[in-house]
């Protein structure tokens, strides 16, 4: 599963980054709104740092206005991921947009039907958001598996990108399901590398080091 970080903080990503563990990164209105910067400055410097795809998101809610901002976003540089709104103008722009050669992000999904659309306009990544169907006491992760089950059976290569992801839990699920890309906030992934057992067992063996009274260096 690629890891997308979920932030327009650059330095969250860069920190990531140097570890590996950057396959590319999503922003949105909100993050951007967060990160207090410009979004084609702050799109830019994360384009010059990471390889992979980076989602930047349209505004407009017609079709003509998603392409022509999506024209412009793309400007920044080669690895933009457009990103419009599952909505019937957002799958218009996605079809012109990919058959002009972008990569093109549908986000807003909340159903397995929205997804099987996405795919058929030709969508480069589908982002089913599973955190905000958690909050409503629905199943996220049930979406990730039902659109998993769904372009597998047709063969769609619209790559699965689980979004809205607001716990460890949601990652190794997804993982599970075979999603092809989660994107998660940087503090999330960080959060992967932490069980109290290791923790524990590292006070362990640092007492018990103490107590030969060795050093290594
Ligand atoms: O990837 C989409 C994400 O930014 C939305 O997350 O936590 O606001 O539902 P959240």
């Amino acid at each position: 599963m690629k890891f997308f970080v979920d932030t327009a903080d650059t330095d969250a990503i860069r920190e990531l980054n140097e570890l590996g563990m950057v396959d590319g990164v999503t922003t949105n209105p909100s993050l951007i709104m967060k990160s207090g910067r410009d979004i084609k400055e702050v799109t830019k410097e994360i384009c010059d740092m990471v390889d992979g795809p980076v989602s930047a998101e349209t505004v407009a809610l017609d079709a003509e206005g998603m392409i022509a901002e999506g024209r412009e976003l793309a400007k920044t540089a080669d690895n933009i991921a457009i990103k419009v709104p599952l909505t019937w103008d957002g799958l218009k722009a996605c079809k012109v947009l990919t058959g002009e050669g972008r990569m093109v992000n549908v986000t807003l999904c909340f159903s397995a039907n929205q997804a099987l659309l996405a795919a058929k306009a030709g969508a480069t990544f589908i982002s089913p958001f599973i955190g905000r169907l958690d909050d409503l006491n629905l199943d996220g992760m049930e979406l990730i598996a039902e659109i998993r089950d769904i372009y597998d059976n047709y063969g769609f290569e619209t790559q699965i990108l689980a979004a809205s992801i607001r716990s460890v839990n949601h990652m190794s699920e997804a993982a599970k399901i075979g999603a092809d890309v989660a994107t998660a906030p940087p503090d999330v992934i960080k959060k992967m590398a932490q069980h109290v057992l290791t923790d524990k067992g590292l006070d362990a063996f640092l007492k018990d080091w103490k107590a030969t009274g060795q050093s290594i260096l």
